[in-house]
């Protein structure tokens, strides 16, 4: 019922030139999809990326964006911006900007309502630390980011969003979820999202990310409560990345 969607994120990698060609190379390899393809790129890359594509089922995603229309922000992107550009998805709270950057579930949310209202789909990254897994704060801490980044949004407008489960242990560690383990948490999620805003929690597509491969993205795949995956380093080759997203195959 939901249409699974998978999301290379490319975090800070690619010129330009090398987008241009691992892009050249996905295309063939994708075409034949039943999901959703997405590739998420740094900003310099958007202009190849976007031509590159035209006329094909891969869509374009930025890694950020700001809350704000424009003003004195330096180094960061409104939605309008990334909108022209040909963006149509777009990474909020990823745990590397959480970690790194300072984002706070508080601006993950106004990140989150300037991208709805610009008409982009946010792919929302949510997900427990280590110690936070063995405390067994999992579960509460997950419902917790995830309803805090859809505050102020309408159930119609949920429905679009695309949440990522990414345990921050898991992300590019080479450690996976088991497939019960994200089933189970990204079940949760749905809950949590049912708690506050009813069944359109079933339309929801909620994504496993954390070192998801060719390897193991069938066994991910194959449970009820995940729709796709937001992948990493297996999105950086183009052979790869083929091969989680034909999962099915
Ligand atoms: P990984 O990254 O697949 O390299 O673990 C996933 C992510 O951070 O989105």
């Amino acid at each position: 019922m939901r249409k699974p969607i998978i999301a290379g994120n490319w975090k800070m990698n690619k010129t330009p030139s090398e987008a241009k060609a691992l892009v050249e190379a996905l295309i063939p390899l994708v075409k034949e999809a039943v999901c959703d393809v997405v590739v998420c790129t740094p900003a310099v890359d958007f202009a190849v990326v976007s031509k590159a594509i035209e006329g094909t089922n891969i869509k374009l995603g930025a890694e950020n964006v700001h809350w704000a229309a424009s003003g004195a922000y330096t180094g960061e992107l409104s939605a309008d911006m990334l909108k022209e550009c040909g963006v149509e998805y777009v990474i909020i709270g990823h745990s590397e900007r959480r970690q790194y950057f300072g984002e706070t579930d508080a601006t993950v949310n106004q990140r989150t309502l300037a991208a709805v209202k610009a008409g982009l789909t946010p792919i929302i990254c949510v997900g427990e630390k280590r110690e936070q897994r063995e405390a067994g704060y999992t579960n509460a801490l997950v419902s917790y980011q995830t309803l805090i980044a859809l505050a102020g949004l309408t159930p119609e407008q949920i429905e679009n969003v695309v949440i990522a489960y990414e345990p921050v242990w898991a992300i590019g560690t080479g450690l996976t979820a088991t497939d019960e383990q994200a089933n189970e948490t990204i079940g949760v999620i749905r809950e949590a999202i049912r708690s506050t805003y009813g069944d359109v929690a079933d339309k929801v597509r909620i994504q496993y990310g954390g070192s998801m491969n060719p390897k193991n993205c069938k066994g991910l795949m194959a449970q009820p409560e995940i729709d796709g995956g937001l992948i990493g380093g297996a999105s950086l080759k183009a052979e790869d990345f083929s091969k989680v997203v034909n999962f099915d195959k």
